[in-house]
């Protein structure tokens, strides 16, 4: 099915809360999110936001807007401080609410502040929501931040997730600004590993929309433009926001976050997947239950994890480090007692 299929019965309406929701993030995906361009034409959306008591006045304000904007399918809003209110029967959750990083910091610096909002968020969500419960993590450090909620909310490991989908968005633009081939008619692009600089967006499958192979075209993924140019520019992207911005990203991040939840409810091509960072099960040699981004497609709305790619020594090697930093960011979560 797709967004635009037209069901023979009207679906019941959908409950989604979004943390942060007076955040830079939430001011472009509630929007989004109320315009149906997640859940699709017919699904009515109840919206729960959830701000920090210092920002429920400014997360009515958003409200206020929301309901201004008369979105047909826009159901019950409802603004409050408290994460069991929030996250009561819910369908899915945003969680996006957390302190974003600053010119020359690193994501895992906000570590130790942001860990903390997700035990407790992870708790809640455990205790109200549905069992086809969907988490997106975004706050970050996003791994470390949704194995945190996992672990205190011993939430299933198909309910969890993070998002590199920005990372995949961006690194699908590098390429189709390398080759001339637009976004649309790219497939098979992973990005590996962490949220973070060391992230490893790989182009080694990447064919186009006629299943013609890429990488070679580019040099091959260890090659010079992948290696000297691709890789960094989408790793440090995030980092280059900021600093030409003056903030981070925000519409793109909640671009990515519709892309992400629409495509694990509707489903993936079957030609194509998309990157997703979830708890391993050991695929790919990463430990079980670090959370991680791999290739994914959405099957019977689960997440499923590509099998079977040939890693080269090289790319090994790069989703080795990669895994090594979200293991290290697991120690500290248990140095500092955040679970
Ligand atoms: P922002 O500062 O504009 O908004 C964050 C909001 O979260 C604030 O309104 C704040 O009051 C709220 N908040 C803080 N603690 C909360 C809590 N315990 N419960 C509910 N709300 C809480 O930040 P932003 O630009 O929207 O970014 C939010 C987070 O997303 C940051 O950590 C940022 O680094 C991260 N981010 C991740 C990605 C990604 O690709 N994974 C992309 C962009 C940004
Ligand atoms: C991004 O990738 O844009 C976000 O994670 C924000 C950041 O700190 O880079």
């Amino acid at each position: 099915m797709t967004p635009n299929d037209i069901p023979a019965v009207e679906p019941a309406p959908v409950t989604v809360a979004v943390t942060g929701a007076a955040g830079q993030i939430s001011y472009s995906l509630l929007f989004r999110l109320a315009a149906g361009e997640v859940y699709g034409p017919h699904s009515r959306v109840n919206l729960r936001l959830l701000e920090i008591p210092a920002a429920t006045d400014a997360a009515r304000g958003v409200a206020m807007e929301l309901e201004d904007s008369a979105f047909p399918l826009l159901g019950e809003v409802t603004v409050t401080a408290d994460a069991e209110t929030a996250f009561d029967g819910v369908d899915a959750a945003f969680l996006i609410g957390a302190k974003p990083r600053g010119k020359g910091a690193q994501r895992s610096d906000l570590l130790a502040d942001n860990g903390a909002i997700f035990g407790p968020q992870g708790r809640a969500l455990a205790a109200g929501a549905k069992e086809g419960l969907r988490v997106l993590v975004v706050g970050n450090p996003a791994n470390t931040n949704a194995a945190i909620a996992a672990a205190a909310g011993s939430l299933q490991p198909h309910q969890i997730t993070a998002m590199t989908r920005l990372d995949h968005n961006r690194a699908l633009a590098q390429v189709a600004a390398k080759t001339g081939v637009p976004v649309g008619g790219l497939r098979r692009m992973t990005v590996w590993g962490n949220h973070s600089s060391t992230q490893f967006p790989d182009i080694t499958e990447l064919v186009d929309a006629d299943g013609r192979g890429l990488a070679e075209a580019l040099g091959g993924a260890d090659g010079r433009w992948s290696t000297e140019e691709f890789i960094p520019k989408v790793a440090d992207r995030g980092a280059e926001i900021i600093s030409v911005r003056g903030s981070s990203s925000a519409a793109s991040a909640a671009s990515a976050a519709v892309d992400h939840m629409r495509d694990w409810v509707f489903g993936t091509p079957v030609d194509d997947w998309v990157s997703v960072a979830l708890p391993s099960d050991g695929s790919y040699g990463v430990p079980e239950g670090l959370v991680c981004s791999f290739p994914c497609r959405s099957v019977d709305g689960r997440w499923q994890i590509v099998q079977g790619l040939e890693l080269s020594p090289a790319q090994r090697s790069r989703l080795d480090a990669s895994v090594a930093e979200i293991a290290e960011e697991w120690d500290t979560v248990r140095r500092l007692g955040l679970v």
